[in-house]
């Protein structure tokens, strides 16, 4: 049985490098390439087109090639029996951590509005902040958001997390459910938005949440785009209420170039880039979930499919 991937990822040699690498002996081959639909039973998938595989009797496991899994989970044609996991990685989860750092300290020291004086030659000196003065409140404390949570703390940050169900607490002071949302929106100087998308998460950063965070604060978004009322973020920096945003994500990946988004001043763009899985770091978990596919056995970092991730 050979690893079959569906992606949307355009060079996959070096997926297919490290899973070679790794299990010399497995073969992996692009779903383009599959004639027989009985071979398929472990799919590594991202971005693949919905209903795909609707036809392929033996299917058993998909593992998305990332953390996200909303690309699978969105697939209404989703065989039912079929199990979903996904890549849990200390590497990811590091990277992560360095983007939002990098992101905060760009913020707390005006990197990018001095990048604007430099185009117009204006020398201009503005206060900044220390880390030591800001509450950063990170929206999603999962493996990747205990992670971040954990580092900034380290770093000197004063953190606190907010999750939707309640859970142990390992690194910071944590809110819980709907009930707590707005106490902990309300001291969140930058709020880091790590949830994954469910049907409870999509749109959770609209109008109304957003009015509960402190005047003038910052929102990176490093979640899914559909985290995000677009009009409502926009309006609520134009209100003056907010300074403004860092965002990775998107409800249309590549941003649209007619989005408003591309051209307002106080919001930074980056093209999905927080964390990029290595696949080199991540083919040892998605080998052992092939084998244990194979042998009817317990698989790592099983989604729940009810819960949605
Ligand atoms: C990236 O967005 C991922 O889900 O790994």
């Amino acid at each position: 049985m050979p690893i079959v991937i569906a992606s949307d990822i355009v060079n996959i040699k070096p997926w297919i490098d490290a899973l070679k690498k790794t299990a010399p002996s497995v073969e992996v081959k692009n779903i383009e390439s599959v004639t027989d639909r009985n071979v398929l039973e472990f799919v590594l998938a991202w971005n693949y087109p919905h209903g795909l595989f609707r036809n392929y009797p033996r299917l058993k496991t998909i593992s998305s090639m990332g953390a996200g899994v909303d690309h699978i989970m969105n697939d209404r044609h989703l065989p039912e029996k079929v199990k979903v996991v996904r890549i849990i990685d200390p590497l990811l989860s590091q990277d992560m951590y360095e983007f939002t750092l990098a992101v905060i300290m760009d913020r707390i020291r005006s990197l990018m509005h001095y990048s604007d004086n430099q185009r117009s030659k204006i020398w201009k000196k503005r206060l900044y902040l220390r880390i030591s003065d800001i509450n950063v409140g990170i929206m999603g404390v999962g493996r990747i958001g205990n992670h971040i949570a954990l580092q900034l703390q380290t770093a000197g940050f004063r953190v606190h997390g907010w999750k939707r169900v309640e859970g142990a607490a390992k690194t910071c002071k944590m809110y819980h459910g709907p009930g707590q949302l707005k106490d902990f929106l309300a001291v969140s100087d930058i709020l880091v938005c790590l949830l994954p998308l469910t049907h409870e998460t999509e749109g959770i950063l609209n109008r109304k949440n957003l009015e509960t965070l402190p005047q003038n604060a910052w929102v990176i978004n490093l979640g899914r785009g559909g985290h995000v009322v677009d009009d409502d973020l926009i309006g609520l920096i134009d209100s003056g209420h907010l300074d403004g945003a860092s965002l990775d994500v998107f409800r249309d990946e590549p941003l649209p170039t007619d989005h408003p988004f591309w051209s307002h001043p106080s919001i930074q763009i980056t093209p999905h880039i927080a964390s990029l899985p290595s696949p080199h770091s991540v083919a040892p978990q998605i080998i052992e979930n092939y084998r244990r596919t194979l042998e009817n056995k317990p698989l790592l970092n099983l989604v729940d499919r009810e819960r949605g991730y």
